[in-house]
């Protein structure tokens, strides 16, 4: 079977950002048929047609190619406010564009498995909002397994390790669904 690639990319732009720090527990206990390139979008500036019309920033295209050279896509969202940080919102934006070249977003018809944690509910509410925001795509959202932390703080270490047993364990399970999911869609495509 073929690997495969995922590109993944957290809703926060903090140094200690538990977020970001799932998706490099997600990136150290990948199966050996997966690979994951995770993007920090703290380049990325705010989307505005006229800097697009004027010729789109490098750090856009960079993670435009990033993206497209991906089978799959994986988010992790804190919740602010109910919903996702504007950053991640700011980073679908710039995404749901088309390339410099001409070709569709790479977000078009992709695969995408949603996690993250937040407050006391996990961030369920920021992921039911980023179900909506990326149907504009007709991206292929994972269904299951569900993956929200509650309290995403009590998870991690102080050197941001994810400790909770049952959390790596759950991660693991999605990271297989994704695989499976992506080699589906691909199969079918
Ligand atoms: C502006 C702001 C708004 C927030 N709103 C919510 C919220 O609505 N629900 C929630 O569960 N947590 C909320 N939080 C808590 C964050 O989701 C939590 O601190 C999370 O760890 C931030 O993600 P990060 O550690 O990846 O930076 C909010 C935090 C901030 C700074």
């Amino acid at each position: 079977m073929e690997t495969v690639h995922v590109f993944a990319m957290a809703g926060s732009l903090r140094k200690r950002s538990y977020n970001r720090a799932l998706l490099c527990a997600a990136s150290e206990m990948l199966p050996d048929d997966m690979t994951m390139d995770i993007f920090d979008l703290a380049p990325l500036p705010l989307f505005n047609v006229d800097l697009e019309a004027q010729g789109v920033p490098e750090s856009v295209q960079d993670f435009h190619e990033r993206m497209d050279a991906a089978d799959a896509l994986l988010i992790a969202t804190p919740e602010y406010n109910w919903s996702v940080p504007g950053v991640l919102k700011n980073a679908i934006d710039w995404a749901s564009r088309p390339m410099v070249d001409g070709r569709p977003s790479p977000l078009d018809s992709a695969p995408l498995a949603i996690i993250g944690g937040a407050g006391r509910l996990g961030g369920v509410r920021a992921q039911d909002h980023l179900r909506q925001i990326v149907l504009h795509n007709d991206m292929r959202v994972l269904n299951k397994p569900h993956y929200m932390l509650p309290s995403i703080w009590n998870h991690f270490d102080d050197d941001l390790n994810l400790v909770d047993e049952d959390a790596r364990v759950r991660l693991a399970q999605v990271l297989i669904a994704l695989r499976d999911w992506t080699r589906q869609l691909q199969h079918f495509a």
